[in-house]
């Protein structure tokens, strides 16, 4: 027997992009579902991004999600880039005339404190649910089944739909033929080795280098805990790299004289490979892509994350228009609102790849193009801040507060 369930808005995944939309539709006034496949404790502890830009992290705190990412957030004015054996500093904050800078804060723990929040707040949050499927999205009442952690088969009728169930998730492939009308890809040569290490980070603000020999990353957590990346073939065999060989490379690419790097026991390691992927429209009738479902960019640039956040700021402020006031102008423009952002994100993310990783056998002229814009950005002002405006956040987000009808803070804890 299938229970029967009507809502406004089913959001299928559990990550930071339906998480914070159900968050965000819940302060509008508008009722959600969100259904996720894999567990709580794992979502919880799936190791992903880190870097938050300024509009990103003001958002958070605007809608009572700031107090832990205050008292435990790394701010960092800027960042370290190395290249020919020399590190230089770009300070963001002085190029954006003190209006922007960058917080490290893990997507673990974004994720958290969503969970938290969702869940105090009595939401519909359903972890471990099985054979996930849309239909009848051609109507204006979208249908959400899924089969519960016990084995019940359920299924939600909708006033829409919320993709937000990341790159492999079952949303976009079931728009009909002809509903994209582009889906624009490019994959990479290689990949990143990505390691959490209980080691004390050896830098004060995250270091991007290239190396002759390939990327290396010194990123962190906490004040105890590194996150380090390597760039590696994208076919690359994790069990070729004990943890003796992954500190020896990091210390060889990162060196520079005087500087040591700190080790320590590795707690995690992984290989993510690297691809940009934007898919158009963003929408189908009441079904709309978020985050990684809709769009992939290597993490060169720090912007998959962030770039899920200004998705449903945008689509929690034009289906609380469209849901709660009657007003469809916001969530027919969805798409096109979203793809100005994506585009600009997609460019730098391809162009810092482009810059700093180095593949065997490269061409020379490559590689001195490659050092030439390096140079051209630590020694320009104008091209420092250019990186500047786009690594740290673009225009502000369309979320429009006035959308609020329940007050702040309702999550005491992480308010
Ligand atoms: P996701 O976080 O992918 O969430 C989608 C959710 O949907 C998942 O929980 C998934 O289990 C669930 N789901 C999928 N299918 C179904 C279904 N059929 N039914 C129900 N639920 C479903 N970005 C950076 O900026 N820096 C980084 O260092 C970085 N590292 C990354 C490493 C990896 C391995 C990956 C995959 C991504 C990384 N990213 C990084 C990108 C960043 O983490 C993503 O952009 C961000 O997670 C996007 O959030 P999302 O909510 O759109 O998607
Ligand atoms: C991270 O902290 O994991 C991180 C930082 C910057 C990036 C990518 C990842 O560009």
């Amino acid at each position: 027997m299938t229970v029967k369930h009507r809502t406004q808005v089913g959001i299928v995944g559990a990550g930071p992009a339906g998480l914070l939309l159900s968050h965000l539709l819940a302060l509008g006034g508008v009722d959600s579902i969100v259904i996720e496949t894999r567990s709580r404790a794992y979502c919880e502890a799936r190791q992903r991004a880190g870097m938050l830009e300024s509009t990103t992290v003001e958002l958070l705190r605007a809608v009572g999600l700031g107090r832990r990412l205050d008292a435990e957030g790394l701010e960092h004015n800027g960042i370290y880039l190395q290249f020919a054996g020399e590190r230089h500093h770009v300070n963001f904050r002085k190029l954006t005339g003190g209006r922007r800078w960058v917080t490290i804060y893990a997507q673990t723990e974004i994720v958290k404190d969503l969970i938290r929040a969702r869940t105090a707040d009595r939401a519909a949050l359903e972890f471990e649910v099985s054979e996930t499927e849309v239909a009848d999205l051609d109507s204006d009442r979208p249908v959400l089944r899924y089969t519960d952690s016990a084995g019940q088969r359920h299924e939600v009728t909708c006033d829409a739909i919320a993709g937000c169930d990341g790159f492999h998730g079952i949303c976009r492939p079931a728009i009909p033929r002809g509903g994209l009308r582009l889906v624009a890809e490019r994959s990479y040569p290689y990949g990143w080795l990505g390691i959490l290490a209980k080691a004390p980070p050896s830098t004060d603000e995250v270091i991007y280098c290239r190396h002759e020999d390939g990327f290396a990353l010194h990123s962190m957590r906490t004040p105890e805990v590194g996150r380090l990346y390597l760039q590696v073939p994208a076919d690359e065999d994790i069990t070729t790299w004990p943890d003796d060989r992954i500190w020896d490379e990091l210390q060889r690419r990162l060196a520079v004289p005087g500087w040591e790097l700190q080790t320590g026991p590795i707690l995690e390691k992984g290989i993510t490979p690297m691809r940009s992927f934007v898919a158009t429209p963003m929408q189908y009738r009441r079904m709309y892509l978020a985050g990684d479902a809709a769009h992939i960019v290597p993490p060169t640039g720090a912007k998959g994350l962030n770039l899920a956040v200004a998705d449903v700021a945008t689509l929690a402020t034009a289906l609380i228009r469209l849901l709660r006031d009657g007003e469809p102008a916001l969530a027919d423009a969805y798409s096109e609102h979203c793809l100005e952002r994506v585009w600009r994100a997609t460019h730098l993310a391809w162009w810092m790849t482009a810059m700093m990783h180095v593949v065997p056998g490269q061409d020379p002229f490559e590689s001195a193009l490659q050092l030439a814009q390096l140079r051209n950005l630590v020694t320009s002002h104008a091209a420092a801040t250019m990186l500047a405006e786009n690594y740290t956040g673009y225009a502000p987000l369309r979320y429009d507060p006035s959308t609020r009808t329940a007050p702040t803070p309702l999550w005491p804890w992480v308010a």
